[in-house]
């Protein structure tokens, strides 16, 4: 057995086989804390709700956070911010780790393979993803787990570009950043985050048309459509203004970057993925706007993961299996050999 993990932002999705089938568990990386009484308790615990007490506190985690946020009029916390710890949030880690090993669970066997995302290093953000990294790492072996991590667009093509060789552009657009990267037979060419995406969006139509943030990201999840005409001050014309913007700024940052390698002399599929890839008519925007773009490499044909959220958390089963099947392989070598 091997396991899959993509610690996001917003999601922590783990994903594992289950005979034929790939599924998936998954948490939001939020939390929201309350004054610890027995009358919170055991409410808390009819509902069956995932919590924790520490000095006094209830930290209530994940996906009911979100839920209870509302019913105490209190605003949820966020452990990451821009893809990585956030080090304006003190308890960052500590929540982190209880969500993840929620998600992960107990391995199966000591040293089962896990494969995590981390995200690239963000060119338009002072900042770098090494001491995330490491952190997530350390924490998944903590649990016993032999772990590996790829980046997080590297997920992406291990997931939806296997008929091409794992050769292509794997974009991921999530919550706080847009990760990109190039490959060429499941090897990283170039790797490169840009600090903007869900969030992005929702603070600058949030800030305007004067709309919360959360009620602008609610209408953005649900149903919303890019590039029918809209109607002047609405929501859905400002999301369709700063979605536009956003791939515009993606696309010339990618070229860009493009400009700094030698890419090998071949046509590369793209494949576009994460929840920000969701709405209705977000392929048909990208695909005008990259061949417009006229990009440094020659671009074959461009797809929509067909799950956009797990299309990461699915690479990194990929990659785990890969992992566990090279060292089967070198363990009955070293067997035949003796
Ligand atoms: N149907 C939808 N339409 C538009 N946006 C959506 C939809 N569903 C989710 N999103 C947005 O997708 C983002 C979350 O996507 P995802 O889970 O891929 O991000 P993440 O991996 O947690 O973040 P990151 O990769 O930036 O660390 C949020 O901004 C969310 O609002
Ligand atoms: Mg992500």
């Amino acid at each position: 057995m091997a396991k899959g993990l993509d610690i996001g932002t917003m999601n922590i999705i783990c994903s594992e086989r289950e005979e034929e089938d790939v599924v998936f568990t998954q948490q939001r990386n939020a939390f929201m804390e309350l004054e610890s009484s027995d009358l919170t308790k055991t409410m808390l615990d009819s509902a069956k709700v995932l919590y924790i007490e520490k000095d006094a506190r209830i930290y209530v985690l994940g996906e009911d956070a979100f839920k209870f946020a509302t019913i105490f009029g209190k605003g949820t916390r966020r452990p990451m911010r821009y893809g990585i710890i956030s080090p304006k949030e003190k308890d960052a880690i500590p929540m982190i780790k209880l969500i993840v090993e929620r998600v992960l669970g107990e391995p199966a066997h000591r040293n089962e393979v896990l494969c995590i995302s981390s995200p690239a290093d963000t060119i338009d953000l002072d900042m770098n993803a090494l001491y995330h990294k490491k952190m997530m790492e350390s924490l998944a072996r903590r649990m016993a787990y032999e772990t590996h991590v790829i980046d997080e667009g590297l997920g992406v093509i291990y997931s939806e570009l296997s008929d091409y060789n794992f050769t292509g552009l794997g974009i991921s657009m999530g919550a706080g950043l847009t990760n990109v990267t190039l490959a060429y037979l499941a090897t990283p060419v170039m790797s490169f985050s840009i600090g903007r995406g869900g969030d992005w969006i929702d603070e600058q139509v949030s800030i305007t048309t004067g709309l919360p943030k959360d009620h602008v990201c609610a209408t953005k999840e649900k149903g919303f459509k890019l590039g029918l005409e809209v109607e002047y001050g609405s929501a859905d014309g400002a999301l369709s203004i700063y979605y536009d913007a956003l791939m515009t700024y993606i696309i010339k940052n990618l070229n860009r970057k493009l400009a700094e390698i030698t890419p090998p002399k071949v046509e590369f599929p793209v494949a576009l993925a994460g929840g920000s890839a969701r709405p209705d008519g977000f392929l048909k925007m990208f695909e005008r706007k990259l061949r417009e773009a006229k990009l440094q490499i020659d671009i074959s044909s461009i797809k929509l993961a067909k799950e956009p959220l797990y299309s990461v958390a699915r690479g990194c089963l990929i990659a785990a299996r890969t992992h566990e099947g090279e060292e089967k392989g070198e363990g009955e070598t070293e067997e035949s050999a003796g």
